[in-house]
Order: C-alpha cells, then structure tokens, then sequence
C-alpha cells in the first residue's frame, strides 16, 4: 500500500539519489543497489515517508533511471522525481528546484542511508521548528584520528572529544537552505557545510547509528545483517 504523506506537514525532504556508486564496486549506481531484495532508494524513501510531519519527497535520480525511478517508487509513497546532476550538490540544487510552495522546513538526506529511522527525520525537524537554522545528526567519533602528511606520516593526534561524525537528513529552514546553495561557489560533500560558509549557525542533534551510509560493500554487508532481523538492534 502506497504510504500516504500529510498534506497538512511543513517538511519537504530531497533525497539525493543520482551518484554511480563507485567505492560500493560493479553493479549499477548505488540507489538501485539491492538490500534484502529492494532498492536502497525504496528502503530510504519508505522510512522518510513514515515520518508524520513529511509533506513532500522530492527524489533527484540518475538521468537516464528517471522513469524507472517513478515506477519504483509509485508503490512507495507519492514523490517527485528529478534528474540528479554531475555531483551531490547539483542533485541537492535540482532537487531543491522541485519543492513546491508550502513546506518551511527543508531535510536533506541520502538515498545511501537507507536504514535511517523516521525518529531521526522527526528529531531534526523538531529542532528546526523549535528555531535553529541548521541542524545536523551526529555521532561521537570512536577511533582515535591523527593528523598525516602525504607520505604516511604522522604529524598529530587529533582531540576526539570535540569531533562529530556526520550524517543526514541535515535539516534547514528552508529560506536558509535556498539561500546557502544560491551562495555557494565550490562543490561540499554536505549542506550543513554551505551554512557554514555562508557564516549561518549549525546546530546538533544524536544521529543514530542505523544512519549509517552505505559506502563500500562491507557496509552493504552490515546493513543486510541488520535488516534480515537475525541482530536485534535498539538505539
Ligand atoms: N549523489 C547524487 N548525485 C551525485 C552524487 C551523489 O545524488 N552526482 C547522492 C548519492 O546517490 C548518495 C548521496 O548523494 O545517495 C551520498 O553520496 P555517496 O555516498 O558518495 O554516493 P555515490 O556518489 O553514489 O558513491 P561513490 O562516491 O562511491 O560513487
Ligand atoms: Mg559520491
């Protein structure tokens, strides 16, 4: 049965969807990778969709899967598709393009976090609602980093306990969002980054660690163990 979004909501959520999927190896781009049998992008899309405060899924896909996409997600939840660009942030822009009049909150999530809860949607939208520009998930960084030249030597050890790891959907009022991505001159890997450069304030919020990204295949390996439901796993 097709999830139902409330029109009543004040979240749009762009879920970035068009990258090839390079470190994850052969196998088509990385959205329309299987994980227990469905597509990535269907298993992010669902959960994003669970969440009660989403009023519109706007989906940048690979250019030339865009009808593929509509199929597939047709039996999901009702979304807007786009083709993506050349680079995350170009999908994130077209995709932004696409929202339509209404939603005042603006989530910016990856297709490759495929296990993230709809708690997580809600709690950064929650946060943004509560008044915060920018709001980014996040996790305490458990390995110890150091700082290394070009040729494999050390030169530091990094303080851990001010680090954050990073993860989506980052959150924005969406008056800033369209503000920052209007701004921007070099590609980042996130949008909270663009705030930042355009001098805005990010806040955090705890991330989950189901919010992990999809990125090399012992990942997808990981994710398969903790969907078949064989670990069983509260945040
Ligand atoms: N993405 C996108 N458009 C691009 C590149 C990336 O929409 N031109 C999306 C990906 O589909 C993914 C998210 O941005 O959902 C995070 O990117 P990443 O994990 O790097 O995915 P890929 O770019 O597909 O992987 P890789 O870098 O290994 O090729
Ligand atoms: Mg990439």
């Amino acid at each position: 049965m097709t999830a139902q979004l409330n029109p009543r909501g004040d979240v749009a959520v762009l879920v970035p969807a068009a990258g090839a999927g390079v470190r994850l190896g052969p196998g088509g781009p990385k959205a329309l990778r299987l994980l227990g049998g469905e597509p990535l992008l269907v298993h992010a899309v669902r959960r994003v969709a669970e969440a009660p405060s989403v009023a519109v899924i706007v989906v940048a896909a690979p250019a030339a899967d865009v009808d593929h996409v509509r199929r597939l997600l047709a039996p999901v939840a009702p979304v807007t598709v786009v083709p993506g660009g050349a680079d995350r942030q170009q999908s994130v822009a077209a995709a932004l393009a696409a929202v339509p009049a209404g939603p005042q909150i603006v989530l910016v999530h990856d297709a490759a976090r495929a296990l993230t809860p709809a708690t997580l949607v809600e709690s950064v939208a929650a946060r943004v609602r509560a008044g915060h520009d920018a709001v980014i998930p996040v996790l305490p960084v458990t390995d110890t980093v150091k700082e290394v030249s070009a040729d494999d030597v050390v030169l530091g050890t990094v303080d851990r306990s001010v680090l954050r790891a990073v993860q989506t959907p980052q959150g924005f009022r969406r008056s800033v969002l369209v503000a920052a991505h209007a701004a921007a001159v070099d590609p980042l890997t996130d949008d909270a980054g663009l705030v930042e450069k355009s001098g805005g304030t990010v806040t955090c919020v705890p991330g989950s660690e189901l919010a992990l990204k999809i990125t090399r295949p012992f990942d997808l390996m990981l994710a398969e163990h903790l969907l078949s439901g064989r670990v069983r796993f509260d945040p």
